[in-house]
């Protein structure tokens, strides 16, 4: 059967002499359906929707019939319903579509043979925009590449633009690199990190028909050149020249923050298209040719965007999922273009400085009752991505990895602390360079647990005759502050064989906990939990609150604060966002799987225990997006002084 894309002539209402408008049900719009790319088991497809008449449509919905069993399971900008056929309908937000202007609706799901087919699209809107045709033949599958031989890393740009087909049907390509790893698109680019000979292959699909090309390509040891001939340091900040992320650095001048806008602060890659940058926002290789224009030969970057990501929340939910054939983007489309960036010579005196996935390890820890993290702790989930990101990354001498570690107010009690270095433990010993491939651990990302409790520094101590860890705050948690877990994290890696390099960082952000309410001594108080929270300067209603807290700036970015500490580091950008504070929310548009989460409401209770609220600060945007409101109360709050030259610990 041949599938052809081809408009028909739409009726148009016409205004007749006799004053009638015609009636009959008509196309209002141009619906053009797009693939845009597949792997196995999943598709994304774009259906494009043009009001191409004079009037504005106010109100949409369209039909999605398949030649097959193929489903959608996800859509953005547009709202599922039934289950094949399907009714596509706009969201609250989007139900207008001005005259002569456009909107495109996003949907996933899976195919149901091994190629995706292309449905008709059905209803008023979009009846007759696009129909299936009759025959079909073959496309003939072609491929080059910029290189057949080389040392690892190698970079190979692959290229199948050369195919064809005979009906001049658009064409999809998927690609298997022969080590492990997958791609999509015309002209993928994929960094071979070991020594091998490997067959790469082309498949090139128009819908129905398929047919492929492949490629030798052989990897030969790169030990003795390029990027190995640089040594790794032990700790990559100490005497380093930070980059400053001018992006940052900009809004934070703009909202009162000069005082900190030099400041090193993390580049968050949250997603595929964060590598190549929009608009608005730098990619990947334009903050690393800034760093060179800086004469910074420290840059820091957040991986994040394992698929079910954020699994047990859902203000950063992500743009993968397991069910979706996440894992295969999250190598082809995500690790390996970041890879190949980080490989480029051209940046081999920068020490890169990657923080592998914060939160997703520990959501296997304590988590697992909820079957999205279950889910993720099974075949093709949060271990296999980071096992795949640190094989990446290890080869590239100039790259310090270092592994998220939550907070001690996550996995500080004994149930969950030797869990968690036994799991961690395991994925790093489980790489192809052990624990070559990673710098560290880091703790504290994106939270706001103190760097040190100064007035509570003996969790064993009887108040009352009670032990202070068993205050209601601490609930018999003996680990109070970042410094006292990150050392003894460390410990417990280096009995698990973790060399004594190994350091750890703590982000300080966002945990200085200053202001008119920070005590300046220690509490008198025989009752044990007046004594606490008369002492503590952690000013949380509960320590699992994680979102928009009114903390404050902590110590500045530092090397070698303390024996063992690496460095304080700013991981969290202060001033954005940790989730939208409102239920009744709009879609961002650039990460649409980001929800709505109760514990970023002022007027919700914390989901666990429901006795506190969640104290976060209300009219939030979205998590990543400016709070501006939100970084001034953490300037107001700053401790140490916004002044203090340096983050030296007192
Ligand atoms: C968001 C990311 C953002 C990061 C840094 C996370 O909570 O999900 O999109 O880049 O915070 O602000």
């Amino acid at each position: 059967m041949k599938r052809k894309q081809r408009k028909l002539n739409r009726i148009i209402p016409l205004l007749l002499s006799v004053g009638a408008v015609c009636s009959a049900t008509a196309a209002q719009a141009a619906c053009e359906y797009s693939l845009t790319s597949s792997w196995p088991g999943g598709y994304q497809a774009t259906v494009k929707l043009t009001n191409d008449g004079s009037t504005d449509i106010s109100s949409w919905e369209f039909g999605v019939a398949f030649p097959d069993a193929t489903t959608i399971t996800n859509a953005y900008s547009g709202d599922i319903s039934g289950s094949g056929p399907y009714t596509i309908s706009n969201s609250a937000w989007n139900g207008t579509i001005k005259a002569g202007e456009s909107l495109s609706v996003t949907l996933m799901g899976a195919p149901a043979g091994s190629a995706a087919t292309t449905p008709e699209l059905s209803g008023d809107l979009c009846s007759g925009s696009t129909i299936p045709g009759d025959d079909n033949t073959a496309p003939d599958a072609k491929v080059t590449v910029s290189a057949t031989k080389g040392e690892a890393p190698l970079e190979v740009s692959f290229d199948a633009s050369a195919s064809t087909d005979p009906e001049g049907d658009a064409l999809t390509y998927s690609w298997n690199f022969g080590d492990g790893s997958t791609g999509t698109g015309v002209s993928p680019s994929h960094t071979y990190t070991k020594a091998g000979t490997f067959t790469a292959k082309v498949t090139v699909s128009d819908g129905k028909l398929e047919d492929t090309a492949s490629v030798t390509i052989t990897v030969t040891d790169g030990s003795s050149t390029g990027g190995s001939e640089i040594t790794r340091v032990d700790n990559p900040f100490a005497g380093a020249t930070w980059y400053v992320n001018p992006e940052w650095a900009a809004k934070a001048k703009a909202d009162g923050g000069s005082a900190i806008a030099g400041q090193n602060t993390f580049v968050w890659m949250d997603r595929i298209a964060a590598i190549e940058g929009t608009d608005s926002a730098m990619g990947l290789k334009a903050h690393l040719d800034n760093a060179l224009a800086q004469g910074a030969d420290l840059f820091t970057v957040v991986i994040y965007d394992l698929p079910n990501r954020d699994c047990r929340a859902r203000a950063s939910n992500g743009e993968l999922t397991i069910a979706d054939g996440g894992m295969d983007r999250y190598k082809s489309e995500y690790i390996d273009p970041i890879a190949a960036i980080l490989a480029d010579p051209a940046y081999k005196d920068i020490r890169i400085v990657t923080l592998i996935e914060l939160d997703s390890l520990p959501n296997l820890v304590t988590n697992i009752d909820v079957p999205k993290c279950k889910e993720a702790a099974g075949e093709g989930g949060y271990k296999e991505g980071i096992t795949y990101a640190l094989n990446a990354f290890s080869p590239l001498k100039n790259v310090y990895s270092y592994i998220d570690a939550a907070h001690s107010g996550w996995l500080g009690w004994d149930s969950n602390f030797d869990p968690a270095v036994n799991l961690i433990s395991e994925v790093v010993t489980g790489t192809d360079a052990s624990w070559d491939s990673i710098a560290g651990f880091i703790t504290n990302t994106a939270n706001y647990t103190p760097t040190v409790e100064p007035y509570l520094q003996e969790p064993y101590k009887n108040v009352g005759s009670q032990q202070v860890r068993s205050a209601t705050f601490y609930e018999w948690n003996p680990y109070f502050d970042e410094k006292s877990y990150a050392q003894e994290f460390r410990k417990k890696m280096i009995a698990k064989g973790a060399p004594s390099t190994i350091g750890m960082l703590i982000d300080t952000s966002r945990n200085g906990w200053g202001g008119a309410d920070r005590p300046s001594s220690v509490s008198t108080s025989s009752d044990l939990d007046t004594y606490v929270d008369e002492s503590r300067i952690d000013r949380r209603l509960h320590r699992g609150n994680w979102c928009n807290q009114p903390g404050g700036i902590g110590y500045k970015p530092y090397a070698n604060p303390y024996p063992g500490i690496d460095a304080f580091v700013w991981a969290k950008p202060p001033g954005e966002s940790d989730g939208i504070s409102e239920s009744d929310y709009q879609q961002d548009p650039d990460d649409p799987a980001k929800q709505y989460d109760s514990m970023c409401d002022p007027d919700s209770m914390n989901s666990e225990p429901h006795t506190t609220a969640t104290g976060a600060m209300d009219n939030a945007p979205h998590a990543g997006r400016w709070f501006s409101a939100g970084f001034k109360v953490l300037l107001d709050n700053a401790y140490p002084s916004l002044d203090a030259a340096t983050g030296k610990p007192e």
